[in-house]
């Protein structure tokens, strides 16, 4: 493990126990990265926050929340096609393959993947990769239930947890990245993130996406903005970690969730709306801003997409299709690659 240290000098090691440890940045870079990000980002006709900053403590609890509202369909209907898919998957992989979760949350979705991983092997390795301190707290918990489970923790961005793999060792890795995470990066970055994946894939490696499929505007609207305001809670909350994290004078009675759906970008537009003409200050980034009533600050984008889509996305990228698996209402898909060799 010490050449593991070296190589990822950017991360510390923290030791949990003999089957849990977590590698994390140094905390004042990832301050200071959020305080110039928000510097840039608000500072422009067209403002805007980085939806990566949604996940604090709070953000992530309150995201767990709208995974099991009834008018989210995506995290229910994405299970039902795990659970379709689990016997299938065994035929893909062997002893050799640890899991790592791209955004793991603390959901059920991995201990579905988990349990077909565990019946094939004697002990089983996971890496989450998750922005979120949460990761501690939810491995700990699946460490109550696996006996022969050994996790590796790096909460840390994507690209930096994909970086910090791409040098960690030679074990064949499954990836998984599901919730349709992957619709809330723009189409561009999107393309560049496949990439990214991509290269950090050896022959023999897999990936397994879930996406969410375009339908009907009225399902897609009311997922995005439920009854009962928890959506509205969580996009708000991303003003209340900037008042405590950089020292900033938001209030949040003065703005409103705004969430469309745009046909023809495919998208669920998430906006936080400013109710009065207002000034806010935000002391660690330097910027005292001036918002107009009814201006919008984007927050989120979530793609839809349709099944041809999704394939010719893939093959762009240089994946070979193993299979798409679909709900019985065509709502939610996912889908295993390979590396194109
Ligand atoms: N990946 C999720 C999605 O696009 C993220 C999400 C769900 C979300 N609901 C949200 C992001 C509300 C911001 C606000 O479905």
């Amino acid at each position: 493990m010490s050449n593991t240290i070296q190589k990822n000098l950017d991360h510390k090691k923290y030791v949990v126990s003999s089957k849990l440890q977590y590698f994390k940045p140094h905390a004042t870079k990832i301050e200071k990265t959020f305080a110039e990000e928000i510097s840039s980002s608000l500072n422009q006709d067209f403002k805007f926050i980085n939806p990566k900053f949604f996940y604090d403590k709070k953000g992530s609890d309150l995201f767990e929340k709208i995974c099991s509202l009834p008018e989210y369909y995506p995290t229910r209907t994405e299970i039902s096609i795990l659970r379709k898919l689990q016997p299938k998957l065994s035929s893909y992989i062997d002893e050799n393959f640890r899991l790592v979760e791209l955004g793991s949350g603390t959901s059920v979705k991995t201990r579905l993947i988990l349990d077909v991983l565990a019946k094939l092997q004697d002990t089983t390795e996971y890496f989450p990769i998750d922005i979120s301190e949460i990761l501690t707290e939810s491995s700990e918990e699946l460490l109550k239930n696996y006996d022969d489970l050994h996790v590796t923790g790096i909460i840390d961005t994507y690209e930096g947890g994909l970086e910090f793999l791409k040098h960690f060792d030679n074990k064949k890795n499954l990836i998984i990245f599901l919730g349709s995470s992957f619709g809330n990066f723009s189409p561009n970055d999107g393309f560049k993130f496949l990439k990214k994946i991509n290269s950090t894939m050896k022959p023999g490696d897999l990936f397994l996406i879930g996406l969410d499929l375009v339908k009907d505007k009225q399902i897609l609207e009311s997922a995005y903005d439920d009854s009962q305001g928890v959506t509205a809670e969580f996009n708000l909350n991303i003003l209340s970690r900037i008042n405590d994290e950089l020292d900033a004078d938001f209030n949040l009675q003065n703005f409103l969730h705004h969430a469309i759906y745009n046909k023809e970008k495919q998208r669920i537009e998430m906006y936080l709306k400013s109710l009065v003409n207002q000034s806010v200050v935000i002391s660690k980034s330097n910027l005292s801003l001036n918002l107009e009533k009814n201006e919008l600050i984007h927050t989120e984008h979530s793609h839809k997409y349709k099944l041809s889509q999704i394939h010719e996305l893939l093959d762009n990228v240089g994946f070979e299709i193993k299979h798409t698996w679909l709900d019985d209402n065509k709502h939610f898909s996912v889908t295993l690659v390979s590396k194109c060799v």
